[in-house]
């Protein structure tokens, strides 16, 4: 039972799932079913059996979903019932915040140090975390079992150091610098631009004030 041959898309909307899930698990619910997994997510049943039948055998006819199985199975497709170390490149505003937020580690990712170039960060702790120079960062990644890199530094910058960061045996980077990083397809890449986010926002607040107008 593995993520593979998955499509993206399904991919994107599995985290979403395993959201909900925890949150029934959490209200002591065992199972439920599509339809009413439906109402709670706003989403279609059949759009869920969909996904879900990817997996296989976790739906059941007259039974619906087993909660605590979906959400486990979803879980190790996420890769959640493992440990996943980080570095954070920029200890910065950004970076700083990211750090702060204690809950990625109940999900497995152990933020383990943060590197900057601005030597009066330089031993600073952030929740515990010390603050690093950049000249530490190669020993550091060999060190402690590094496998993705945060990376919060000026965009300007992102370029050169995620590619340092790959011939350092990082495989996979959370790229929040407002730039393309071209890296090699072995390299997995997830970018995160909130500024996206506000401008989909904007687009349906305009969208929202035109129909209300009409309707007038
Ligand atoms: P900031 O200026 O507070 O922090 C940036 C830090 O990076 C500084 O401490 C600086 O010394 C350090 N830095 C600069 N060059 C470096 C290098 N070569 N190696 C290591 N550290 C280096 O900026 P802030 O507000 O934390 O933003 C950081 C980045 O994240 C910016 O590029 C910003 O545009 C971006 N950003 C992205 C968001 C998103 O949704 N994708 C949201 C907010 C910020």
């Amino acid at each position: 039972m593995e993520g593979r041959g998955i499509s993206q898309a399904v991919i994107r909307r599995l985290p979403r799932y395993y959201r909900y899930l925890g949150e029934l698990l959490e209200d002591g619910v065992e199972r439920i079913s599509s339809n009413d997994l439906s109402k709670r997510m706003k989403v279609t049943a059949s759009q869920i059996r969909q996904d879900l039948n990817n997996f296989g055998g976790f739906g059941q006819q007259g039974y619906g979903y087993n909660v605590k199985y979906l959400y486990t199975e979803i879980g190790k497709i996420l890769g959640l019932d493992r440990k996943h170390n980080m570095i954070i490149i920029g200890a910065g505003n950004l970076g700083q915040a990211l750090a702060n937020y204690a809950a990625f580690e109940r999900s497995g990712f152990v933020t383990k140090g943060l590197f900057d170039v601005n030597p009066t960060l330089a031993g600073i702790t952030v929740r515990g975390i010390e603050i690093r120079m950049m000249d530490e960062i190669k020993s550091f990644i060999k060190n402690n079992d590094i496998e993705i890199a945060v990376l919060t530094i000026p965009k300007a910058k992102a370029i050169s150091v995620a590619n340092m960061l790959v011939e350092n045996g990082i495989r996979a980077i959370w790229n929040f610098a407002h730039t393309d990083l071209n890296l090699p397809e072995n390299i997995v890449v997830e970018n995160v631009h909130l500024s996206e986010s506000l401008m989909r926002l904007s687009y349906n607040v305009l969208r929202y004030k035109e129909t209300h107008q009409e309707d007038k």
